[in-house]
């Protein structure tokens, strides 16, 4: 038997229907079973994997609720636990879900210029995506988050501070989620008033963070402080879908010079001086 959850009032937007297979008694309306080992290996998070990751058969994935619902995707929360078994303690963690939603169901298309220069997976997929068939735009929407995935993985393999990725499936990504210590969600630095000592502490994180994607090529290509989290002495930079090759994009030193302008802007306002040539000419030594 299986049946359909409704998550919110959008009631024929297939990008708010969760479907879950009521096999068992165990699984409630708002309940699936651990998708972790439905995934191959590329599509698990990267060794060494932390230690809070669920990563047992028997794990039970709740969603506690929305976090943001957006243009292009829907971030929800959600608890991936098991129960103790044996001489298994019980273990919960709480993931960042991601859902791409597809193109029909966007109120914005950013897609065009940030794709310039990037290739799709295999030809199928290209020509499906051309003449826009059901597997066409799941493959779009698909895209956006295997793109967002490589990303994660590339930066947090780097040690810059992204949420740990812990897996993608299709058009959903489970990220870790990034909380405020106090069990909600770490605010955006666009909320925040830092101290001028810990306004350097985050420009050098960002620097790091930058630094680390103009050595592989790439900018954010929509870095704001709406896309960066304040967690504590520590920023996290968030929403890498569109991560730009700044070479290979026609447009992508426009790209990379915007995120400078933006970041050193927010940092400038606030108190800590950021001059967005200087940072613009540092990232540029990285990438040629
Ligand atoms: N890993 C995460 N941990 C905590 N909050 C998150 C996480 N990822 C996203 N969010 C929240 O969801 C919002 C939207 O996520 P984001 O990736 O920026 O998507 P978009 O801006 O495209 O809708 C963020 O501003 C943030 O508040
Ligand atoms: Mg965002």
């Amino acid at each position: 038997m299986s049946s359909e959850y409704e998550l919110s009032d959008h009631s024929n937007a297939d990008a708010f229907v969760f479907t879950f297979h009521a096999v068992d008694e165990k699984l409630g309306p708002n309940q699936r079973w651990s998708t972790w080992l439905d995934v191959e290996r590329g599509s698990r998070g990267p060794e060494p994997r932390p230690s809070w990751v669920v990563t047992e058969q028997a794990a039970i994935d709740t969603e506690l609720g929305i976090l943001k619902t957006g243009k292009e995707a829907d971030v929800f929360l959600l608890e991936r636990a098991v129960e103790a078994i044996g001489d298994n303690p019980a273990k919960s963690s709480l993931l960042a879900a991601k859902r791409y939603r597809t193109e029909e169901h966007r109120t914005f298309n950013r897609s065009a210029a940030y794709v310039e220069g990037r290739r799709t997976r295999n030809s199928r997929d290209s020509r499906a995506m051309a003449k826009k068939t059901t597997h066409g735009r799941g493959v779009a929407a698909g895209q956006w988050a295997y793109a967002e995935w490589d990303a994660l993985n590339l930066l947090w393999t780097a040690g810059v501070p992204v949420p740990y990725p812990v897996q993608v499936e299709g058009t959903e990504l489970l990220m870790e989620f990034i909380d405020d210590g106090e069990g909600g969600a770490a605010p955006r630095l666009a909320q925040v008033r830092p101290s001028k000592e810990l306004l350097g502490v985050y420009f050098e994180q960002l620097r790091d963070g930058m630094r680390e994607l103009a050595r592989a090529g790439l900018a954010h290509g929509d870095l704001s402080p709406f896309n960066v989290l304040a967690q504590g002495e520590r920023i996290v930079m968030i929403d890498l879908p569109q991560v730009v090759d700044v070479v290979g994009n026609p447009r992508g030193m426009d790209f990379l010079m915007r995120d400078c302008h933006n970041m050193a802007a927010w940092f400038t306002n606030r108190g800590l001086e950021v001059d967005e040539q200087e940072l613009f000419a540092d990232l540029l030594t990285m990438v040629f």
